[in-house]
């Protein structure tokens, strides 16, 4: 599976691809405006940081809604940097778009996935990745892993390109529960992340091996 950072923080997404296990980082309009990135100019720039910095799987989100707007500028975002993959929301003008992206070569990723038929939309639009929101999910009282396990589970019943792409994660339990659902890819917060390595048996036992390790020295 691989592991996507969901931010626009650089300093996180340096931490995170320190560890050496970054496989890519997610942005949306939400991420960039918590970082006080505004205006045209600065929002490219930062993406050109962001794609320098990790150099694959770079998700920048358009904003129009309209197919021509998301056209305009989903070929902006692409001439930035190879890394570039365009972030498209699940609407109607969205499908559209992310098949002339397939069509012209541009990567894709559809957001704003909330249902296994909007999943199956985006696939047949031959989106790069698709982002079912799990976290926004169970903040609704569904089920969020349910809905991976369903779209992994269709995409394979028609070999599918489309890699699905577990977003919204809260915690360390749903980046675990999606590895076991099958999903391709994990966008997560930088605490989740690091949450994965905590155990307090692997703290004992560390503090248990140094002690030991001291008296052997005396
Ligand atoms: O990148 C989109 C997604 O991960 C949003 O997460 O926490 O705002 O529901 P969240």
């Amino acid at each position: 599976m691989k592991f996507f950072i969901d931010t626009a923080n650089i300093s996180q997404i340096k931490e995170a691809n320190d560890l050496g296990i970054l496989d890519g980082v997610t942005t949306n309009p939400s991420l960039m405006a918590k970082e006080g990135i505004k205006g045209e100019e600065n929002i490219l720039k930062h993406y050109v940081a962001i794609c320098n910095l990790v150099g694959k799987n770079v998700s920048a989100e358009v904003i129009s809604t309209d197919f021509e707007g998301m056209i305009t500028e989903g070929k902006k975002l692409a001439a930035l940097h190879p890394a570039i993959v365009v972030k498209v929301p699940m609407i109607k003008d969205g499908i559209k778009a992310l098949k002339w992206f397939s069509d012209n070569g541009i990567k894709t990723n559809c957001t704003l996935v909330f249902s296994a038929g909007q999943a199956i939309m985006a696939a047949k639009a031959g989106a790069n990745y698709v982002s079912p929101f799990i976290g926004r999910i169970d903040d609704a009282s569904w089920d969020g892993v349910q809905l991976i396990e369903q779209i992994v589970h269709i995409y394979g019943n028609y070999g599918y390109k489309t890699e699905v792409l577990a977003a919204s994660i809260r915690n360390p339990l749903h980046i675990v529960r999606c590895a076991e659902a099958g999903a391709d890819v994990c966008t997560c917060p930088l605490d989740s992340i690091l949450g994965l390595l905590k155990h307090p048996l692997t703290d004992i036992g560390l503090e248990k091996f140094l002690a030991d390790h001291k008296k052997g020295q005396q």
